[in-house]
Order: C-alpha cells, then sequence, then structure tokens
C-alpha cells in the first residue's frame, strides 16, 4: 500500500514531482502559466476520451428509449457530441497539441451506472425513459462542470480563441440538460408515476386493463 501521489492529483502542486513528469527539475523550473498549461491540456484530454465513449454509449441509450420524444432528443445529442469531439480537435490544434485521448475514469463510471439504472427498468415503459434521463443528466452536469472549469481556464491563460470555442460546447451540455428536464416534466415522469400504480393493480388481480 504505497503512499505515492498518482499522476493524476486533484491540480495540488507540492515541492516534489515525480520524475515522470515532463516539468522535471532537470529541465527547469516552468512559470506558473505553462504548469496551468500543462495541467489544461492533460483534462482536455480527459474531456477527449469521455465525449469518444459517449459518442459510443448514446446511440445505446437512444435503442432503450420508450418514447419517441427522448430518442429523438438523444439523436440530436449524438450530432452535437460529434461536434464537441471536433471542437476539442480544433483546440488542441490551436495549442499546437497533439489531439489524444486519456482516460476518464469519471465518464467510465458514469456509463458503468448508466447501464445499471437502465437495466433495472422494463424495457418499453415510461420508468425506463425515467432512467434514461436521469443516466444522460448525470453525464451532462458532469461534462457542464468539466466544460465550465476548462472555459475559465482557457480564459486564465490567455487562450481566449480556446475558451471561446469550448463556451459553444458548454452552451450545447447546458441546453440539452435543460431538454432532458423538459422532457422529464413533461410527461415521462407522471407516466412512470402512474405504471407504478397499474403494477400494483395488477398484483391486487386486475390483470389484462393494459393498453
Ligand atoms: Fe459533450
Amino acid at each position: 500500500m504505497e503512499r505515492g501521489r498518482s499522476s493524476k492529483s486533484h491540480g495540488a502542486t507540492k515541492t516534489s514531482r515525480s520524475s515522470s513528469n515532463k516539468t522535471s527539475e532537470s529541465m527547469g523550473k516552468k512559470d506558473k502559466s505553462s504548469l496551468l498549461k500543462d495541467f489544461f491540456v492533460e483534462q482536455l484530454q480527459d474531456i477527449y476520451w469521455a465525449e469518444k465513449a459517449l459518442v459510443k454509449e448514446l446511440p445505446k441509450m437512444q435503442g432503450a428509449t420508450t418514447t419517441e420524444e427522448l430518442a429523438e432528443a438523444i439523436t440530436e445529442h449524438v450530432t452535437e457530441t460529434q461536434e464537441h469531439i471536433s471542437r476539442l480537435e480544433e483546440a488542441f490544434e490551436m495549442m499546437g497539441e497533439t489531439a489524444r485521448a486519456k482516460k476518464c475514469e469519471a465518464m467510465e463510471g458514469l456509463i458503468k451506472e448508466a447501464h445499471s439504472i437502465i437495466n433495472e427498468t422494463q424495457k418499453g415503459s415510461a420508468t425506463r425513459d425515467a432512467a434514461i434521463i436521469m443516466a444522460a443528466q448525470k453525464v451532462e452536469h458532469y461534462e457542464i462542470a468539466t466544460y465550465g472549469s476548462l472555459v475559465q481556464l482557457a480564459k486564465t491563460i490567455g487562450l481566449n480563441d480556446v475558451a471561446e470555442l469550448l463556451g459553444q460546447t458548454l452552451a450545447e451540455e447546458k441546453n440539452c440538460d435543460q431538454v432532458l428536464t423538459q422532457i422529464a416534466e413533461g410527461n415521462i415522469n407522471e407516466e412512470g408515476a402512474r405504471e407504478e400504480e397499474g403494477e400494483q393493480q395488477m398484483e391486487e388481480g386486475n390483470e389484462g386493463e393494459e393498453d
């Protein structure tokens, strides 16, 4: 049980650094802004991995939906997510960096959780749509937090064009989250609640009144 810090620690820079870090003492001390820039690039790699994982996952979520409305919203977000990936590639390019994906543990966890939330519900039910909305909103909130921070960081290090680019993605993530809320508020959650009542009735022996 080593107590060494992982290379993906949460930004706290202490005096000693691991030799695996590019910014070792042998290269001389980097100024604060380049340390922040390195951190920014690492976080770009992280969200790049996340977006690429999500673009593969969304069609599966879309395929599991019950209502057309939710299916359409997710399809729309697949297109947006492809654009988010392109914007990240553009951001790497603007910074003279190679677009590289670094595994995002958080997104991997959110996707795993999405599978279990969805699998716990019945195919073709409004409850399943409610579950998909919940799983998707957890993902959106993660992305909103990430892009919000990235936009701020980009401004801090003077990359205003990159900030502007990522700001567009941030706006789309927020919009997607709102659309999902509207769909949930619209009818899915209410229908889900009715399903529960229906189930109870069935348990009491009132079978065969569905559809
Ligand atoms: Fe995205």
